[in-house]
């Protein structure tokens, strides 16, 4: 029978029988998924495992702050912070194809934690050589919906499944796959994870990176970051984050439309605002978000938000949306 305490023990089982007496790295991109993936490996191989959070410069305002303080004082895992924003802007300039996006993201993360098992060896000396597997916190509907799962077609190459390169050095321990986001939650509850890991609404592994559409940059990901930032702090305050799935908040960089604010005409970019409700992300519906919430959101981040001059709400449901632009 499905319980989560029979998960974690089965899990934990699993991974110890696959990892033997090797070391693993797990990346944490700050969302449940990686979380409770690595405080499940951790409980496995405990410090056989090191988790490397690559700040890639596609992440959330206050984000960073959050993986290196919360997770470690949540679990005590050993984390190495490798600071990568140039590397993936550099990768991603001038790309705006939201596949291209995603296999450059995932190549580069693969590329950077090589870089990070290659360090972990030479800290380690001879140990360090048995640095072999790479834990991914990727779930039942990531696999379904890259392709790899019941022959469904490939809608988006999530980057820990679909869009990782062919040559990769790694092993992957992936704990959750057989797992929904719900259950997933559970059984990082299971593990003693807090709250506020446990329901944090999911974040895509590719950032903000597929949430401009059109080409990333540094200037775009800073508009997008206070725009989200703005959303995000109404919702809370609104109290409505356990109601909703996920908001994404989206820049369409390549639109601009006329304004006026004060005495002047403005010409800036629109942000959509994404709330969407959800069981499992396979399907989901656009949130009835109360009008003064999203009253509130539109009027701060047109005042607060340099160039953006525009606030608009995303009303479709998946399908035939996906809850994502890109
Ligand atoms: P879509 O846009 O496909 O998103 O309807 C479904 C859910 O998956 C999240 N998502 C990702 N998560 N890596 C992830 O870990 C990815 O590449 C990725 N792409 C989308 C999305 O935020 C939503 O919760």
């Amino acid at each position: 029978t499905w319980t989560t305490s029979n998960v974690v023990e089965e899990s934990v089982a699993a991974i110890r029988e696959q990892v033997g007496t090797k070391r693993a790295i797990c990346g944490l991109s700050g969302g449940v998924d990686s979380a409770v993936a690595a405080a499940l490996v951790q409980k496995a191989i405990g410090d056989q495992l090191t988790c490397v959070y690559v700040d890639h410069g596609l992440m959330r305002k206050g984000e960073s702050e959050q993986v290196e303080k919360d997770f470690v004082a949540a679990t005590g895992v050993q984390l190495k912070v490798v600071e990568a924003e140039e590397r993936f802007l550099s990768a991603l300039a001038e790309v705006s194809d939201p596949e291209e996006k995603r296999k450059i993201i995932g190549r580069e993360f693969i590329r950077v934690f090589e870089q990070a098992q290659a360090e972990l060896v030479a800290e380690a000396g001879a140990a360090g050589e048995d640095v072999e597997f790479l834990v991914q916190g990727t779930l039942y509907p990531d696999v379904v919906e890259s392709g790899g799962g019941t022959g469904t077609a490939n809608i988006k190459s999530h980057h820990n499944v679909g869009g990782l390169p062919d040559d990769i050095e790694f092993q992957l321990v992936e704990p959750l796959r057989r797992l929904f986001k719900d259950e997933v939650r559970m059984v990082g509850q299971e593990l003693g994870l807090p709250d506020e890991i446990v329901h944090r609404q999911p974040f895509p592994g590719p950032g903000l990176g597929i949430r401009i559409v059109g080409e990333v940059n540094k200037e775009r990901l800073d508009l997008l970051r206070e725009a989200d930032a703005i959303a995000r702090e109404e919702l809370t305050a609104a109290g409505l984050d356990r109601d909703i799935w996920q908001c994404p908040v989206v820049l369409l960089a390549d639109v601009r439309s006329v304004g006026v604010q004060g005495d002047g005409r403005t010409y800036g970019h629109p942000i959509v605002l994404r709330p969407v409700s959800s069981e499992d992300a396979m399907t989901a519906d656009w949130s009835r978000l109360p009008y003064d919430v999203l009253s509130r959101i539109s009027t701060r981040i047109t005042n607060e938000v340099d160039q953006i001059n525009r606030v608009v709400l995303d009303i479709t449901s998946k399908p035939p949306g996906t809850i994502e632009w890109e």
